[in-house]
């Protein structure tokens, strides 16, 4: 009975339509394909009707199933849409996903900041390797191997530190650098170094064992403590980015530089007993000792010049206002956020 299986198809025919339309135009023309006025079923029911009485009988039954089925499918259809409508609707006391957007680092953007001025102001910015030699890192900078000057820097050695300047260590400083790169520079010269360095160090608010310093040096002919005193000046302006410093030098000892000093820096308008409102030391500078240009084979007769060294964590710290310097390599990005940009 072809009319029977007719009938069968249809719905199949009109379910599958009906549950795959995506959205209410489609649905819509499947309607009206399938059950609309001069639509499949309206072709199947002037069918039925040309069909003998006796057949109808049996084809009947199946037809009004055809029919429902189709309906039925309709029906789900237009709910499923509907609904999906529905959940379009924007919830407004639903909480808001913020973007997760990252920020720079506080340390690499002081970083940044400390090249883009040094280059401002002539310097060449350059670099030196984490693992050093015991010469470059002391000897070289007028620290030799019994010098009590080394106990102010604990060290973590990579090989046996009785052995001699050929041993290995993880840089103390980035003074290393100075030693390092004389050799191959040809006076006048300006070059300036960011990077990591190590101390073996018990860790509290104020140390860690790894941190990051600048050092910066000048060698030229009259070269003068003023000059010193006028790089540091524009330097911390730049970076601390802060109207209240207060800056004062302090005759201290390096045995890398003589005269040596120490800067300490105050800020004016700091809560009073507050750490920034005490004066803090942030760095050492002077001028480059005769030995450690004689090592590097620089005539100290005929050039001379000056150096300085400071940590990135205390500029960012006292740019910030941020008390523990656990905070920059604790890797609490709530923390973190709040500083970079
Ligand atoms: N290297 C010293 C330190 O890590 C800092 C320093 C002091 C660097 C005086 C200098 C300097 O260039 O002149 O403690």
């Amino acid at each position: 009975m072809p009319l029977a299986e007719d009938f069968a198809q249809y719905a199949t025919a009109a379910e599958a339509a009906f549950a795959g339309a995506s959205d209410s135009a489609t649905l819509e023309a499947a309607r009206i394909a399938l059950l609309g006025a001069n639509g499949q079923e309206k072709d199947l029911t002037k069918a039925f009707a040309a069909a003998p009485g006796d057949e109808k009988r049996t084809l009947g039954p199946l037809f009004n199933a055809a029919k429902g089925r189709a309906k039925a499918a309709f029906d789900a259809a237009k709910a499923r849409l509907a609904g999906a409508a529905e959940d379009q609707l924007i919830d407004l006391t639903l909480p808001v996903e913020r973007p997760r957007v990252g920020s720079i680092h506080p340390i690499s953007q002081v970083a940044a900041e400390v090249e883009e001025v040094f280059r401002s102001m002539g310097y060449g910015v350059i670099d030196g390797p984490h693992i050093e030699f015991d010469e470059f890192n002391f000897s070289r900078l007028n620290i030799p191997a019994d010098h009590p000057a080394r106990d102010h820097q604990d060290t973590f050695w990579l090989d046996h530190p009785a052995a001699g300047p050929g041993q290995r260590l993880l840089r103390t400083h980035t003074s290393a650098v100075q030693s390092r790169t004389y050799p191959a520079l040809k006076p006048p010269f300006r070059r300036v170094v960011v990077g990591t360095v190590f101390r073996y160090e018990a860790v509290d608010a104020t140390h860690d064992n790894t941190f990051h310093q600048v050092e910066g040096f000048v060698v030229d002919q009259d070269i003068t403590v003023a000059h010193l005193v006028g790089t540091i000046r524009t330097m911390l302006a730049a970076l601390l980015k802060r109207d209240d410093i207060e800056v004062r030098l302090r005759p201290s000892f390096f045995p890398f530089v003589e005269p040596g000093f120490e800067v300490d820096v105050r800020l004016t308008k700091a809560e009073p007993g507050s750490r920034f409102a005490r004066w803090m030391e942030l760095m050492g500078c002077g001028m480059i000792h005769p030995n450690v240009l004689t090592a590097g084979g620089i005539d100290p007769a005929a050039w001379q010049g000056f150096a300085f060294g400071l940590g990135l964590e205390r500029l960012a710290m006292i740019r910030h206002g941020i008390t523990d310097i656990r905070v920059m390599h604790g890797a609490d990005l709530r923390s973190l956020h709040q500083f970079g940009n």
